[in-house]
């Protein structure tokens, strides 16, 4: 009898570890899915806005949105709905000589060698575990490792009355 409740006993706390094992996982970001896919078309994506980083990053970036995307910012509509794609496309920040030189002064700025592309793909249940959204990120098409990528989410959560979204929609 004791060796059958032992054997209870072990069945169960096996099977308690198989249905929160992986949710633990999730809850520090271990495991969290991460966009390991470039999202089909983004180039042809309407324009959301740009942004500029200078210091170390000195980039030039473009946000774009698919569909989805841009009707939820033209409206107004938080949360983003599942199927809402945002593209940020960074450039390296550079003066343009030429410009400069029509200008007559050193002004002008232009997006020059592509350093990466970033997604936020909003589906609720896949990316439940980091607000919703699946973060990407490719440098030379290439996905960034998993340790990389946990930067995204809690910085992103900063902006959680924007559903975790900065870029504000430039009409
Ligand atoms: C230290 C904070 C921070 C981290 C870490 C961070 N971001 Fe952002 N992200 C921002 C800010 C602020 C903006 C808006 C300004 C800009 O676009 O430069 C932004 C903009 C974006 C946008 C455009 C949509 C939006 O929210 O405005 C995407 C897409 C994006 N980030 C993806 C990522 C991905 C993918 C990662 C992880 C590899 C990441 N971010 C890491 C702060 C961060």
């Amino acid at each position: 009898m004791r060796r059958f409740t032992f054997f209870l006993v072990a069945v169960a706390t096996a099977g308690l570890a198989v249905l929160i094992g992986p949710a633990r996982g999730h809850a520090d970001g271990q495991s969290a899915p991460y966009v390991t896919d470039i999202p089909n078309g983004y180039r042809d994506w309407q324009w959301i806005s740009s942004a500029h980083e200078a210091g170390n990053l000195n980039s030039l970036g473009a946000v774009l949105g698919n569909d989805v995307a841009i009707r939820a910012f033209r409206a107004g509509k938080l949360p983003f709905p599942d199927g809402t794609i945002i593209a940020a496309l960074h450039y390296r920040n550079v003066p343009s000589e030429e410009n400069n030189k029509v200008f007559g002064q050193a002004q002008s700025f232009v997006p020059g060698a592509p350093t990466n592309i970033q997604f936020m793909v909003k589906d609720s249940t896949k990316y439940a575990a980091t607000g919703g959204w699946g973060f990407g990120h490719f440098a030379d098409g290439k996905p960034g490792d998993a340790t990389f990528m946990k930067s995204c989410f809690p910085c992103h959560e900063k902006a959680k009355g924007s559903d975790l979204v900065f870029t504000r929609y430039a009409p």
